[in-house]
Parts: structure tokens; sequence; C-alpha cells
């Protein structure tokens, strides 16, 4: 009897081995263990074996079973894994494929670089400097006179005590304007009292104030153009202004510059822009004809000074604006929290 079982056991393990697909494969699963299968009349049989040997003899029929299934369902995965590889190789080229999703830069990214393009039209240089920042270079060197009270407009986030005895504390940019100074000093010490001085900076970086609402986000940017060099004026101010808006927004609209107060121009200005849909009359959209863009100046002597230019040979105008401002009211978008601009959530940025 174990003899005979050892022969069934082999058999049927070349035969699962032999199976070349499924098919045959279910064939021999049949021919073993199906109903009139060897192995099961094996185990029918057993009442004919003296009753001594019957224990040993029913574990070893149970055994070969457990490994003939063993190796038929091993083979049964191999079968199946190699029908989905030849699945696999025989691609048709001719279906239409599925498309991975892809994104696009951010709404904010894409306004940063429509503006530096048109400022590097008229020979702007984009430049970056630090958004982490001693108190000196974003108040101080501006011509805000220690504890101003011109300071509070700016929201700062403070970082340290005072830790630097000249530069003060350090500070988190609550405007680009520090980018002022940074670049004067810059080209002061570049040019070493030889040639002339001539600055077209658009200094981009991110700002952050202490305001947190649905129309402010902690976070933002500005972009500050700075020009400097000689007989500098308003009418330069004023006409690059006027075609950037003109650029950025359409050749119909028209800038406005509005007497203002900031402590680093004199004299200050709020630009502002006509309203898009009635051209400046007035209407439900913008009330009074007129939209609001940010500042600008003719850069006040002592903020020469401190960058280490002359007031006495140079002259120079500033501006500072925030571009998320700018693309929203470009795209007539009335975003009623912007802090949605900064949650990366999909649903909104897969609007644009
Ligand atoms: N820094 C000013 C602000 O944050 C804007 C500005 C820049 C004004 C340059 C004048 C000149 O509001």
């Amino acid at each position: 009897m174990e003899e005979q079982l050892m022969t069934i056991k082999n058999e049927a393990l070349s035969l699962i081995l032999d199976a070349g697909d499924i098919k045959t494969l279910e064939e021999v699963k049949l021919q073993f263990l199906g109903r009139s299968g060897k192995l099961t009349l094996a185990l029918k049989d057993i009442v004919n074996v003296p009753l001594l040997q019957r224990a040993e003899i029913g574990q070893l029929i149970n055994e070969v079973k457990q490994s003939v299934e063993e190796a038929i369902d091993r083979q049964g995965e191999m079968l199946k894994n190699k029908r989905l590889e030849k699945k696999r190789e025989s691609i048709d080229v001719t279906n239409p494929g599925i498309k991975p999703p892809s994104g696009h830069i951010h709404l904010v990214t894409h306004a940063i670089n429509e503006i530096t393009a048109i400022f590097e039209k008229i020979g702007f240089t984009r430049v970056r400097y630090p958004e982490v920042e001693w108190d000196w270079y974003a108040f101080t060197a501006l011509n805000f006179p220690e504890n101003h009270p011109a300071r509070d407009d700016w929201e700062t986030f403070f970082t340290t005590e005072d830790v630097d005895s000249k530069k003060g504390s350090i500070i988190l940019t609550p405007h680009t304007s520090n980018g002022q100074i940074r670049e004067m000093q810059r080209v002061v010490k570049e040019q070493k009292g030889k040639g002339d001085i001539s600055i077209r900076m658009l200094n981009i970086a991110k700002t952050y104030r202490r305001q947190s609402d649905v129309s402010h986000t902690q976070m933002f940017h500005q972009f500050e153009g700075l020009v400097v060099g000689k007989d500098i004026s308003i009418v330069h101010l004023k006409g690059t202004l006027d075609y950037f808006v003109k650029s950025f927004f359409g050749e119909n609209r028209e800038i406005r510059l509005r007497p203002y107060h900031f402590q680093f121009t004199e004299p200050s200005f709020e630009l502002d822009i006509n309203c898009g849909v009635c051209l400046g009359k007035g209407c439900k959209l913008c009330k009074a004809g007129w939209l609001e863009l940010g500042g600008a100046g003719i850069v006040h002597p002592n903020v020469l000074t401190f960058g280490g230019v002359d007031p006495k040979i140079y002259s120079g105008f500033a501006f500072g604006f925030g571009p998320e401002r700018c693309m929203m009211m470009k795209e007539g978008l009335e975003i009623d929290d912007l802090r949605l601009l900064y949650s990366n959530k999909l649903e909104f940025l897969t609007q644009f």
C-alpha cells in the first residue's frame, strides 16, 4: 500500500509540473483528487487495510494529498503569472493611453513670471534679497527712527530680541523695501567710486505680516522696483508705472498717483488704476472708478545716504506692489478667502 501511494504521488507531481496550461492542470487535479480520483479512491480503500496499520496509512494518504494540492496551487500560480506576462508583452499600441494627471505652476508664480518679463524688457534685473533680515535694513535705513510709530503699520514678526547693537533684531521682512538698501550698497561697493551709479532693480520676494483673515495671508509676495541715477524724477516713475499697467492689465487702462505717506519716499504716492469695467466712471464693482494697487515715490535723500549713494548727485524712485493683488485684479477674481491661494487645495488650484 505504501509503495502504491508513493507511485501515485510521483506520477501526480510529474504530471503537475508538465501541465503547460490551466486546463491541463485542472484535468490532472481531477485525475487524482476528483470524486473518483486515484487519491480519493485510495482513501476509500482504507477499509481494506488491516486495523493495526490504518492510522499510519491514513496519515500517509493525507500527507500525499496535501503535497499534491500544494504542487497544484504552485503550478497554477506560475501559469497565471505567465499568462499575465504574455498579455503585457502584447500591448495593443493603437489603444488610447491613460493620461497621467499633469499639474501647472501656481497662479502666483505665473503672475511673478509675467511681471518679471515685463520689467526685464525695459532693463530691470530681478534680484532677491533676504527674507529673514535685520531690522536695520527693513526699517532704520529706510528712515524710520527708532521706536517711530510708523513701524507699527508693518505688523512685523520679530524672531529675536535686539541681537546687534547697530542692526537690531532679526525679523521676517514685512515688505521688500529692504532690497533698496541692499542693492544700493552692493552697487556702490561694486563701483568703488569709479563709474556712475545706475540701478534698475526688481526685487521679488516673500513678505510676512501678522495678519491672517479672509483678505490677508501671513505670507504673501511683493515686487519692489528701485531706479537710481542722475536726474531721475517723478516723470520716470509715472512713465514706468504706466508702461507696467498697460502691459499687464491692458492698453486701455490708466493710472493715477494719489498723494500718500511713506517714511522712505518723498513725495510718496499710492498708485491707482482705473476700473477695467467702467474705465474710471464708477460702477458697482469699483464704486469710485479707481482701484488701489500699491505704494511708490521718490527715494528719500536719507535713504540714499543710508545706501551709500550721494543724494546731491543722484536721485531715484521706488515702488512696491503685490503680485497676488495684481493677478486677482487682472483676472477679475473674487476669491472670498485669500488664504485659499496657499492652502494647496487641488479643487481650488486646478481651476486655473
Ligand atoms: N514698502 C511699501 C509697502 O509695503 C511699498 C513701497 C515701496 C512704497 C517702495 C514706496 C516705495 O507698502
